[in-house]
């Protein structure tokens, strides 16, 4: 009796060990995890906090997108052969993307010069390519908006400014690129402005400018707090970060970085900052590319990706975790991950490793959705 017991449980326990490594390797129940991913990504919009989409209509079109139709552009050139190029209306589709940030980005060198211009101009190609494509996009401002967009079948369409260079130091400047939908301003990008700290600094060698944010970053915080606008922490320094997660009084996102812990680059974000954002309610939305993921030459995969959120939701927890995946910003994309097209099959590896149906609901949107609406009602 007692013998029969013990061969019973080694057989279940043998069987268990089988059915977990079925469970990871068998088409058929890969197949199964991929259902249940798309089934979550219909219920909840999936938000990505990151595409710089705009950024390429400049360099390939010269925001001339009147003529471009953007329905495929995996045969069209200079896309088709682009390794920056990952995004059009057909996989942003198959990527079940529920709405998604378009970064009105321009670069540090025109800092002092044309930023203001270019940024402009880069807001307006966003307003175009959504006023161009109604049945797809829809210009999208709020929590809410996002929401109802969702359940009309678009792609709520929002607008984040990449860099505090792009305000010129003017409070105006700031209010009124409210005012034309931005929601979200990421406080520097690659260089300082005169009152931010950017993450390079932060690299052996590198020398503060401002210690963090000067007494006029802070003022930047509180004014953006007041007009409900999402406050960016990805690209500052590790003591903007701390000065940003002070001052503010509404939740702050990371709207594309992953987790220095894995990859020691500056623009992740270390397991103390975690913590912070996590004890303030906010989000760190997860960037793909591939340097910031395994801080290797050779390309990252889906599963390092992976690595990153079980290591954020580790540190932080499962309600302060998002996506942003900085497509179209970067050349090297994990292998899995090539184009806007997969967001499906890192939900599904996620559900291979035991996170539930409702972790992915918070991943994919609501969590995100609590940061914009609490900053909402901070303004
Ligand atoms: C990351 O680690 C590598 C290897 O230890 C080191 O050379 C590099 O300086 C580190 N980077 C930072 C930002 O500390
Ligand atoms: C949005 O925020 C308001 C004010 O804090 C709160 O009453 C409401 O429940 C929130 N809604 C959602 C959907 O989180
Ligand atoms: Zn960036």
């Amino acid at each position: 009796m007692k013998l029969s017991l013990i061969v019973l449980s080694l057989l279940l326990v043998a069987e268990g060990i089988h059915s977990s490594r079925y469970r990871r390797f068998d088409p058929a129940t890969k197949e199964n995890y991929l259902k249940q991913a798309k089934g979550v990504l219909e219920r909840v919009p999936l938000i990505d906090g990151h595409n710089d989409f705009p950024w390429t209509l400049r360099n390939y079109a010269q925001n001339q997108i009147a003529a471009l139709d953007i329905t495929d552009l995996t045969k069209l050139e200079p896309w088709a052969s682009s390794s920056s190029s990952h995004t059009d209306i057909n996989r942003l589709r198959q990527g079940q993307v529920g709405a998604q940030f378009w970064v009105a980005y321009v670069d540090c060198k025109t800092q002092y010069k044309d930023a203001l211009a270019k940024t402009w101009e880069q807001i307006d190609v966003i307003h175009r390519l959504v006023k161009a494509n109604p049945s797809t996009f829809e210009f999208v401002t709020s929590s809410k908006g996002i929401e109802d967009a969702f359940s009309r079948g678009k792609i709520g369409s929002l607008v984040g400014v990449e860099g505090g260079h792009s305000i010129d130091s003017s409070l105006g400047i700031l209010r009124m690129m409210y005012d034309m939908g931005v929601r979200y301003m990421t406080l520097t990008h690659a260089c300082p402005t005169p009152w931010a700290d950017n993450s390079q600094l932060d690299n052996p060698g590198g020398v503060p400018v401002n210690d963090g944010l000067s007494s006029f970053g802070k003022l930047v915080i509180k004014e953006m707090n007041r007009l409900g606008m999402l406050i960016d922490l990805s690209h500052v320094s590790r003591k903007t970060m701390r000065d940003a997660l002070e001052t503010s009084t509404a939740p702050v996102i990371f709207s594309h970085s992953s987790a220095y812990a894995l990859c020691n680059n500056t623009r992740n974000v270390p397991d103390d900052i975690l913590k912070l954002v996590a004890q303030k309610g906010g989000v760190v939305m997860v960037n793909f590319y591939s340097d910031f993921v395994t801080c290797s030459i050779s390309p990252a995969t889906l599963q390092d990706v992976a690595n990153h959120m079980d290591h954020i939701r580790k540190v932080a927890g499962v309600d302060n975790i998002g996506i942003g995946a900085d497509y179209n910003g970067v050349s090297r994309v994990p292998e899995g991950l090539g184009d806007v097209s997969k967001y499906p099959d890192l939900f599904a590896e996620l559900l291979a490793r035991g996170w539930t149906e409702s972790d992915l609901e918070k991943v994919a949107g609501l969590n995100f959705l609590r940061v914009f609406n609490g900053t909402e009602a901070v303004g």
